[in-house]
Parts: structure tokens; C-alpha cells; sequence
């Protein structure tokens, strides 16, 4: 196999929460990064923060790392970065597709941006990747295409149905994908992710969930409550069917899903033959919104305060993941809990009170 220094990846959305994480541990790995972002929910100053974690330098940090603004849907802006990486010698190989809009609320208000910027915008970038060879693909995928009905834990067998615009552009995407692995068989490696939640930041605070467009996620808002930018945390719903009656996620650390993209793509790389998997990447655990705030208090020696107020609409009790298919093709196991979510969260939140302003 070829070492991952010699490897060229492409980026979409490498500069949000989940990508410039994963971007982080890929530049470790030796590989050369070809970024690219609108913007539309990130900062271009993640650029110098991730300069300032790179253990080699900054020169070797500007040969591995290339950061372009654009926008997937512009086929011309990624065709430009394919005709780069070929007369740099550099051909992209692979690509982990993290562009997208993810808030469910605003999926309800405004359907059609997310059709038009989730699956117009990967219908884009597959056929500029069909045009240049590039078949091999890490989507982020989401819990949220499962039915709201199913048990936890989920598992990927379990029925794709989901209940709101942005979890059916999810699925649509993961179809697609499907569709061009079934007949075009000797050339597609897929790995949809379906990511549980994913929490907390990189150890060091240097980067973290910053997001420019409004989320109401309820990590980020606790963490705000803590270090008292915002009063208090509304909780939604204390009469859930749970042992306290607040609702049941599965969170998982950033830096252990950034983990994940680097086996993932390791994985498809390794594979002479193409490959279709949808794979849960979560911890396994359930944890209630007060045992994660009872312990985001404890490990950081704060008060967060809550009260309770009606459950929000499309929202389910209980979700968490069964993890065996992921840990079995990947060998990968979550290295970090919800202590160390909530620290490194916390940590993130004090540096930085105001983001990457
Ligand atoms: P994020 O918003 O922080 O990152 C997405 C990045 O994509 C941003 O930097 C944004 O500017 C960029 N982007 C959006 N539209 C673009 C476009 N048209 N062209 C170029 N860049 C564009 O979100 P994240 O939390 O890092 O999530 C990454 C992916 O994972 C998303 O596709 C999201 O739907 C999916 N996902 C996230 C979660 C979660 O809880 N964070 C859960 C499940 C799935
Ligand atoms: N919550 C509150 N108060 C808040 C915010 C959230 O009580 O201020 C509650 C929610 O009602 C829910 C739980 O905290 O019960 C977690 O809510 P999040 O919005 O943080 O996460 P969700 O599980 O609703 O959804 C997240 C992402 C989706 C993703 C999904 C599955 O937002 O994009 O996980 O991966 F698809």
C-alpha cells in the first residue's frame, strides 16, 4: 500500500466543527489536504489554528495543507482543484465530503436551500469525480435518517425513514451513492457515516464548534450557559419515557470521530475491489441531558443553570447506536467518555468566549 504521505484527499467543509478536526489528524497521517469551504458555517481563521497545532512547522504545514473558498455546487471550483493536484503531481485519491447544512429546525423553515446545498451540491461534486477518475468517498451521513420509531440501540440495518427535510437529504445522498456503487460495481468505495452526536474539541482549546449560522445543539448552549454568555439552559421535556425524564443521546468526542474518518478512508484505500457500508459512529452509550450536565458540572467545577420547558417538536427519547459493525470493519473502539467530552468542551469554551473571532 502507499504511504499516506504520498496521498492527495479532497476536502469538503474542512474548515466547519467535524472537518477541520478530521483535517487535524489526516495532516499527522502525512497526508496532502486539498480544503474546500464557502464559509457558509466556518471560519478561514481555523486555517492559522490548525498551522498552530501542526507538530512539524509551518512550511510543512503550507506544502500538506491547501485551503480554497468555493462552493461544491460550482462544478468549475472543483474541477479547478482536480487540474491543481494533477499538474502539482499530487492526484487526488480520495475524498471525505463534510459540506453541508445541518440544522433540523432550519431544514423545516427552508427545505429547499438544504435540497439545493446537501444533494445539489453532491450531485455536483460526484460527476466532477466521476470526470476525473476519483471514486472513492467518505460521506458524513447522520443518525437522523432513521425513523423515529425504530429502538435503540439503532442499528444500520435498521429502516431508513426519516422525519424531516434535512435527515431526508441525508438519506437521498447515501441513495445516490448507492446507486452509482450498484452500476457502476468495479468502481465506487462508499462509506456513509451515520454520526451520532458529536461534542467537545480538540484538547489543546485551539479549535472547537464554532458555528456562524444559528444551531440550537444542545452542547454548545450548555457550554455557553457555563461560562454564563447565555442565563440558562432550557431543557425540552422532562416527562420523556427515561429513568429521569430528560431525553437520551449518544455523544461522542470530536477527536474520536475524527478517528473514525482517518480508518475510514484507510479502509477504502486498502480495497482493491469497490465497497458500499453504511456504518453508525457512536459510542454505544446513552446519556440523559441531566447526567451530561450533572457531569459537564462536576469535571469543570460549575454551575449550569436549567429549567425545564415543553419537549421541541420532531424530537424522540432515546437514541444511541449499536457500534458493532463500525468497531469490527474499522477496529476501532471511542478512546474517550463523557467526562473527557465535557473537559475538553469546556476548555474550548473558556479560550475562546467569543469563537474564532
Ligand atoms: P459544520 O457546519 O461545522 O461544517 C460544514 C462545513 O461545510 C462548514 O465549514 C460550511 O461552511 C461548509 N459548507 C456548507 N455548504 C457548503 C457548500 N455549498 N460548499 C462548500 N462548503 C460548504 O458542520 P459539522 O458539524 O462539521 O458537520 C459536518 C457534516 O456532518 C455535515 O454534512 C453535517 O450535516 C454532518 N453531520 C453533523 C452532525 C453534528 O451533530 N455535527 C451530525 C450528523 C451529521
Ligand atoms: N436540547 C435541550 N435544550 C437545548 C438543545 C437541545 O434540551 O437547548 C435537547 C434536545 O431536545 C435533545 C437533546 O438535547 O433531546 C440533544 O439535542 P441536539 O439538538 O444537540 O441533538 P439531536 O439529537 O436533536 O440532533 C443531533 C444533530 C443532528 C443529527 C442528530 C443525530 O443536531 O444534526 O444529532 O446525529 F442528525
Amino acid at each position: 500500500m502507499k504511504d499516506s504521505s504520498l496521498r492527495s484527499i479532497l476536502i469538503t467543509g474542512g474548515t466547519g466543527f467535524i472537518g477541520s478536526h478530521t483535517c487535524l489528524k489526516l495532516l499527522e497521517k502525512g497526508y496532502f489536504l486539498y480544503v474546500v469551504d464557502s464559509f457558509i458555517n466556518s471560519s478561514p481563521k481555523v486555517l492559522r489554528k490548525l498551522e498552530e497545532l501542526f507538530p512539524q512547522g509551518s512550511e510543512k504545514f503550507n506544502q500538506q495543507f491547501n485551503l480554497i473558498e468555493g462552493d461544491i455546487r460550482d462544478s468549475t471550483v472543483i474541477e479547478n482543484i482536480f487540474i491543481n493536484s494533477i499538474n502539482q503531481n499530487r492526484c487526488i485519491e480520495a475524498v471525505i465530503h463534510f459540506a453541508g447544512l445541518k440544522s433540523v429546525e432550519e431544514s423545516l423553515l427552508n427545505p429547499s436551500l438544504y435540497w439545493d446545498i446537501n444533494v445539489g451540491g453532491s450531485i455536483a461534486l460526484v460527476k466532477v469525480l466521476e470526470k476525473y477518475n476519483c471514486r472513492t468517498i467518505v460521506f458524513s451521513s447522520s443518525a437522523t435518517v432513521y425513523n423515529s420509531i425504530s429502538d435503540s440501540p439503532l442499528s444500520e440495518n435498521c429502516e431508513v425513514r426519516p422525519c424531516n427535510p434535512y435527515g431526508e437529504t441525508k438519506a437521498t445522498v447515501e441513495n445516490i451513492l448507492r446507486s452509482l456503487y450498484k452500476n457502476k460495481r468495479k468502481d465506487w468505495r462508499v462509506i456513509n457515516l451515520r454520526y451520532f452526536n458529536p461534542i467537545g474539541a480538540h484538547s489543546s482549546g485551539v479549535i472547537g464548534e464554532d458555528p456562524i449560522r444559528k444551531t440550537n445543539n444542545l452542547f454548545p448552549y450548555l457550554s455557553k450557559v457555563a461560562s454564563g454568555n447565555k442565563e440558562v439552559l432550557k431543557i425540552f421535556g422532562n416527562d420523556w419515557p427515561t429513568f429521569d425524564g430528560t431525553a437520551i443521546r449518544d455523544y461522542i468526542h470530536i477527536m474520536d470521530l475524527a478517528d473514525v474518518h482517518c480508518l475510514a478512508l484507510e479502509y477504502l484505500l486498502q480495497k482493491e475491489e469497490s465497497r458500499f457500508l453504511c456504518l453508525n459512529v457512536g459510542t454505544g452509550k446513552g446519556t440523559s441531558i441531566l447526567e451530561l450536565l450533572k457531569t459537564y458540572e462536576i469535571v469543570n467545577s460549575c454551575k449550569i443553570p436549567f429549567i425545564y420547558v415543553d419537549r421541541r417538536p420532531g424530537d424522540i427519547a432515546i437514541s444511541f447506536a449499536k457500534t458493532e459493525l463500525a468497531t469490527s470493519i474499522l477496529n476501532w473502539k471511542p478512546k474517550f467518555d463523557i467526562s473527557d467530552m465535557c473537559r475538553d468542551g469546556w476548555n474550548w469554551q473558556k479560550l475562546n468566549p467569543c469563537g474564532y473571532q
